[in-house]
């Protein structure tokens, strides 16, 4: 027997209790699996219209007070073959009921969105994606053969690495423009990078990241929930976690962010908890640690100005693109008194945002979020030696006080990740790391001297 499974969200909290007290503001979807004869029962007996139709599912499936009546619900039907079909009840799609259970008992795959605009499958917004990290997951995303479109300010991203996705230079602090985007084209879900990210720099300016990282945010979710576009995967950070109290670090763990970065990413991760909540908004939030590397390939990689990430900084002093290398530090409670922190590969990232994509997708994940690290800790001088080596070429450093806000160890736990998202790191030698990141320095960064 074929079974769907159904996902029942409600998209607003003021659903109508006309008898009994069963229902409470639901924090959860419900779901349950149902037979395709069952399902066409229901189908067969529905009055079309919001409340019979729900009414009816949550006699059949989950066994609650028929009496209750809800309105302002979603149903999400997952067919056995992963396949979602997206009714709003009240929508005039409603209609695709019917074809539900013979697609799915001809076993044929359904791509249906039954209330996005036509002719648009499968787009994916990526904001931020002429970025470090948004502009791998572009490539991945392209790599497995789906549309892309970028928006990006360009005020830290660069036009070439979006490469082949289709771009519109927006900025999302501002609605008329992210709602612009969101009407001319059919998106489907979003990711989303477009942020300010630098913790001492958050420090001096919490005003501007509370702008572009919040009200950024806030405006990408008004426009998704004005478009009925109900998935986001959300560039999170470990910086939500703030001084660890115990390594290494879970997605359970206390999450005191100290600084204004942090604090931006830990309210996003709280204003998509309740959008799931209160509008069935899926997103999968991804805390990552240390991003290193670049695309194996060499089709993109980290270029920041002003750059403040260690390997890269190391690389241009190989290059000879700055003096010194200074270290912050040397007396932290770590083996060799530099601190330690959790560098994962940029292309492990990426992926890991394709499976959390692909989990909304198939509906096993609503409202998540989860450490991406490489579960390894390296002290400062271990990435030096590492870089040494890697390029075959020695360079100055110096030790110079500590900076303010790191702490001295952030190693993450993964195995969330590894379980839930079947993430495997292909990544997972420091020297092969930084192999890919020099190859991407050597080709973009033009060498000056020493090198
Ligand atoms: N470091 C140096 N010299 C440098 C640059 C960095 O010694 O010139 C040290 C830092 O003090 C730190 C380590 O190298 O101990 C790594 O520093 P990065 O700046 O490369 O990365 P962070 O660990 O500071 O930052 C990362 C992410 C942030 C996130 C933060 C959470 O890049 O987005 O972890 O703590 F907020």
């Amino acid at each position: 027997m074929v079974h769907v499974r159904v996902m029942i969200i409600f998209d607003k909290q003021d659903m109508s209790i006309k008898k009994g007290g069963l229902f409470r503001p639901p924090y959860f979807p419900l779901s349950g699996q149902i037979s395709v004869d069952s399902l066409e029962h229901i189908l067969s007996n529905a009055t079309y219209g919001a409340d019979p139709i729900v009414g009816k599912i949550l006699e059949g499936y989950t066994r609650l007070d028929p009496s209750v009546g809800i309105t302002n619900c979603r149903v999400i039907l997952v067919s056995a073959y992963g396949t979602q079909v997206l009714l709003h009840p009240s929508s005039p799609f409603v209609l695709i009921w019917l074809f539900l259970p013979l697609s799915i008992i001809r076993g044929l795959p359904v791509k249906y969105n039954a209330d996005r605009k036509p002719g648009g499958v499968n787009l994916l917004l990526v904001t931020g994606g002429a970025g470090y990290i948004g502009s791998h997951v572009v490539l991945g995303l392209l790599d497995q053969g789906r549309e892309v479109l970028v928006i990006d300010n360009l005020s830290r991203g660069h036009r070439e690495l979006a490469g082949k996705a289709v771009f519109e230079e927006a900025d999302i602090r501002d609605l008329s423009q992210t709602g612009k985007i969101f009407r001319k084209y059919p998106i489907d879900g979003v990711l989303h990078f477009a942020a300010l990210s630098l913790v001492e720099d958050s420090m001096s300016d919490p005003h501007s990241y509370f702008r572009n990282n919040i009200g950024g945010t806030m405006n990408i979710i008004t426009s998704m929930l004005e478009s009925d576009i109900d998935r986001i995967v959300f560039s999170s950070s470990a910086a939500v976690y703030g001084e660890p109290r115990a390594l290494p670090v879970k997605e359970e763990a206390p999450k005191i962010p100290t600084n204004p970065y942090g604090e931006t990413k830990l309210f996003i991760e709280s204003m998509l908890r309740r959008s799931f909540e209160a509008y069935g908004t899926r997103s999968v939030s991804l805390r990552y640690f240390n991003a290193a590397g670049a695309d194996p390939l060499c089709r993109t990689g980290e270029d920041h100005s002003p750059e403040t990430h260690l390997i890269p900084i190391a690389l241009d002093v190989v290059m000879g693109r700055k003096e010194e290398l200074k270290i912050f530090g040397n007396d932290y409670p770590t083996h060799d008194g530099t601190c330690v922190r959790d560098y994962v590969h940029v292309a492990d990232l990426a992926d890991a945002h394709i499976r959390a994509l692909e989990g909304m997708e198939k509906g096993t994940l609503a409202c998540e979020a989860f450490n991406l690290g490489n579960g390894k800790g390296f002290s400062v001088l271990e990435i030096v030696s590492a870089v040494r080596s890697v390029t075959g070429i020695g360079f100055p450093l110096r030790f110079a006080p500590r900076r303010a806000g790191d702490p001295a160890v952030l190693v993450a736990s993964s195995d969330r990740a590894e379980r839930e998202l079947s993430w495997k790191r292909r990544y997972k030698d420091m020297d092969e790391i930084i192999e890919t990141a020099w190859k991407w320095h050597q080709k973009r960064f033009r060498p000056r001297r020493r090198y």
